[in-house]
């Protein structure tokens, strides 16, 4: 699922310094397949060349006299306004209905979404009038999307920083995918989890957390309010992200905190895979170097079949990799834990992109064999349309 596919996506250029991004972001939707128009504020030629923006987007309108009527046909076009960077003066003007320049009059006619990107200096972000105005951009339903704190172009540090073009992506994304997991929260764990023998050593498994990342993201695309507990792993997708992520190590440190969060729940994604066996005893100092060790280990907590009893409408989708049996094993962990969903997994989707297996519900088996991506989406679908 694309959702920028075939769409037009509107950018409103402005004077802030930020505009330096706007070609790499230009890119990024280029490459998932959206068509791009561009209005630039005369400041903001100041800071990126027109010659860049028309090169790169599909179309660039320099002018509201340039012929025509193009506050009227650019808003036919498109299915989004992004203002990007939005300056302080955008932001004022938009609060207070000017249409002076194409872009603020482009504003004046656009009855569909408008996400407004604020990026400036931390002492602009903090007056109280700018404040006011995104108070009524907002209260009239434009989508605010809050700067980062960090180092600003003028050398301070604070909040004003426009996000990651990964995180814009994202934010653009969300505004063009249906609304079907909207205002749910989505509890995801991901990852393994590991078991300590010693200070510095501990037993774990291969679980990279892709799936969970993927059914992260596509849930925050969907609408839902979204927490990600990870485990161990070593891909680094967590910087900049929407979204709380809470990093653990161990099973039992994975079971508090889906328990802090259990009563909220409206559905939890155990997706981490979460060690069967933990060692009998714990050195509590770094065990030396011989020619052999045995280490005891004992039956892991069991975080699904202890969730059973505190079950009340929380909507659970188990994840379950096996390498033999995978259907039966899958039904037999349905049925014991009382799962909703289960995604029975082939090993193959170990550290992959792409998974194979069923998704199994009651009375219902389907077969799949697809990116994670794409996984994410159908297990979205299925359970936003309440089709298990
Ligand atoms: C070097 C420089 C950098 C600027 N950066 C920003 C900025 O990041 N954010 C902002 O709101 N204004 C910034 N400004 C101020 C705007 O360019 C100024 O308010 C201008 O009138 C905005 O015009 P426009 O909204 O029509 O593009 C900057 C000005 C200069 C000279």
């Amino acid at each position: 699922m694309n959702p920028l596919a075939n769409k037009t996506i509107l950018l409103g250029v402005t004077g802030g310094i930020a505009a330096y991004k706007v070609p790499l972001l230009i890119r990024d939707l280029k490459k998932k397949d959206a068509k791009v128009n561009v209005v630039m504020t005369e400041n903001a030629k100041k800071f990126v060349t027109p010659l860049i923006i028309s090169t790169l987007s599909d179309r660039l309108v320099e002018s509201l006299w340039e012929g025509g009527i193009p506050h009227i046909s650019l808003r036919e076009e498109a299915s989004l306004l992004c203002i990007i960077p939005a300056d302080y003066n955008i932001i004022g003007k938009a609060a207070s209905g000017v249409a002076d320049d194409l872009l603020s009059t482009v504003i004046s006619t656009f009855d569909k979404e408008i996400l407004f990107f604020p990026s400036m200096n931390y002492r602009m972000y903090d007056n109280p009038i700018f404040k006011k105005n995104i108070k009524i951009l907002k209260d009239f339903g434009h989508v605010i999307i809050e700067p980062d704190t960090g180092e600003l172009a003028c050398d301070e540090e604070g909040r004003g920083r426009l996000p990651d073009i990964s995180r814009i992506m994202l934010e653009i994304e969300r505004a063009l995918t249906p609304d079907l997991l909207k205002g749910s929260y989505c509890l995801i764990t991901g990852g393994g989890t590991g078991e300590k023998i010693d200070p510095i050593r501990y037993i774990t498994n291969r679980s990279s957390g892709k799936m969970a990342y993927s059914l992260a993201r596509h849930c925050f695309m969907a609408g839902g309010k979204v927490e990600l507990i990870m485990g161990i792993t070593n891909i680094d997708y967590d910087r900049n992200l929407p979204y709380n992520i809470i990093r653990v190590e161990n099973a039992r440190d994975m079971q508090k905190e889906i328990l802090k969060r259990w009563d909220r729940v409206d559905y939890l994604f155990m997706n981490a895979a979460v060690s069967d066996f933990t060692p009998e005893k714990v050195s509590n100092i770094k065990i030396k170097k011989k020619e052999e060790l045995e280490i005891k280990l004992k039956k892991s907590i069991d975080i699904l079949a202890d969730l059973k009893n505190k079950k009340k409408s929380q909507f659970i989708i188990g994840f379950s990799l096996e390498t033999n049996n995978l259907l039966n094993e899958a039904k037999k962990k349905m049925k014991e834990k009382k799962i909703d969903l289960v995604v029975a997994n082939d090993v193959s989707a170990i550290g992959s992109g792409s998974t194979s297996g069923f998704l199994i519900s009651k009375g219902s088996e389907e077969q799949f064999e697809c990116s994670k991506d794409e996984l994410s989406w159908k297990i979205i679908g299925k359970i936003s349309s309440k089709k298990y």
